[in-house]
């Protein structure tokens, strides 16, 4: 059987070089050989206050992005997650399996929660509801960063209790994670990941950032102390953390690269860097600015979001029937 992928990115903010490598470019690679949905993920955005005209542009850039990528309507269902109710209805079902434990130990949440006065429910229970995402297709593959690696060892975990309570449901689905990748760093701190939410705008590589941009962000970049140009996620963050991003971009390995710049200093390897990036971006920029023009997401959208209900209603039918909910409006 083939697999079936799901995946998502919230419309949170402008997406990111970390965005890209670590999922977004998995997405284009794991559509050809299997059934994928693509979702943009609006209901987890709202866990956190946004302004809703923004949120709805944001909707269309990032639908946008997806098919300037690479992403093909005719191989991917792309959609947006509140327009298949089917996600918030099973989110509600699987809080209600999840424990509150579980919740709490999510290291996202902690990191989003802190230091604020106020939080709200749903960003505490945001995980039973990506854990609805998932389940809802039958998902086999996960394509994510590292950083969503816990959440999908929760959503393991949710799928096994349901299907141990209430009978054979859900499919247990796997993570797919980058070796190298699924964890780019803060260009600012390489301590930290590389995080749309970040208030320093000099922290991160948005995909639709100007050239000049790009080359002002890597030519600051933070760097490790001495001038050696070694892969050592360790010993030399920064660095290593730029020999990914190039070895990515440019398609390269990261022995190669490091040879390549045996005995120059990181001036050089940071303008050679910038351009790779550059002519990386290029033409997704160009085909996003076409796209977003020609209005052609929102047909895509609108087609993605019926072929999305109908398969989560499938499933949503047998989780009603399993869990002994109402089900007097089909009979
Ligand atoms: P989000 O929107 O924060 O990020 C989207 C994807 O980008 C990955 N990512 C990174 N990868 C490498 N390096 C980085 N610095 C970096 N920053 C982000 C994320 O791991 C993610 O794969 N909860 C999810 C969205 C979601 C989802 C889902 C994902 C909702 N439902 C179901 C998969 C399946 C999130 O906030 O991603």
């Amino acid at each position: 059987m083939s697999h079936r992928v799901f995946s998502g990115i919230q419309p949170s903010g402008q997406i990111t070089l970390g965005n890209y490598l670590g999922a977004l470019r998995q997405f284009v690679a794991m559509q050809h050989d299997a059934k994928a949905f693509y979702c943009v993920v609006d209901l987890h955005a709202i866990t956190v206050a946004q302004d809703p005209a923004l949120l709805r542009e944001r909707i269309m850039d990032l639908a946008a992005l997806y098919l300037a990528v690479g992403l093909d309507p005719r191989e991917s269902t792309l959609f947006v997650q509140s327009d298949v109710s089917a996600h918030s209805e099973l989110g509600w079902i699987l809080q209600c399996v999840v424990h509150m434990g579980e919740l709490s130990r999510m290291t996202q949440f902690k990191e989003k929660a802190e230091g604020k006065d106020t939080v709200t429910a749903g960003l505490f229970t945001y995980p039973a509801l990506m854990a609805a995402d998932i389940l809802l297709y039958r998902t086999s593959r996960v394509p994510v960063g590292e950083d969503q690696k816990q959440h999908l060892e929760l959503t393991r975990d949710i799928a096994m209790r349901f299907n141990s309570r209430f009978g054979e449901t859900f499919v247990v689905p796997e993570v797919m994670m980058l070796k190298e990748g699924a964890r780019i760093m803060s260009l600012d701190d390489p301590a930290r990941k590389m995080s749309k939410s970040n208030p320093n705008p000099q922290s991160r590589i948005e995909i639709l950032d100007s050239p000049d941009d790009i080359r002002k962000k890597v030519g600051r970049a933070v760097t490790d102390s001495d001038r050696e140009i070694r892969y050592d996620p360790q010993g030399k963050p920064a660095v290593s953390n730029l020999l990914v991003i190039y070895s990515l971009t440019a398609d390269m390995t990261i022995d190669g690269l490091v040879a390549q710049y045996e005995g120059k200093g990181y001036g050089a390897l940071k303008k050679d860097l910038a351009e790779a990036i550059v002519a990386h971006l290029t033409p997704i920029q160009e085909k996003y600015r076409e796209i977003r023009q020609s209005g052609r997401a929102e047909d895509v959208l609108r087609q993605g979001a019926i072929t999305a209900a109908q398969v989560a209603e499938e499933t949503m039918d047998l989780v009603r029937e399993r869990v002994g909910l109402g089900g007097f409006r089909r009979r």
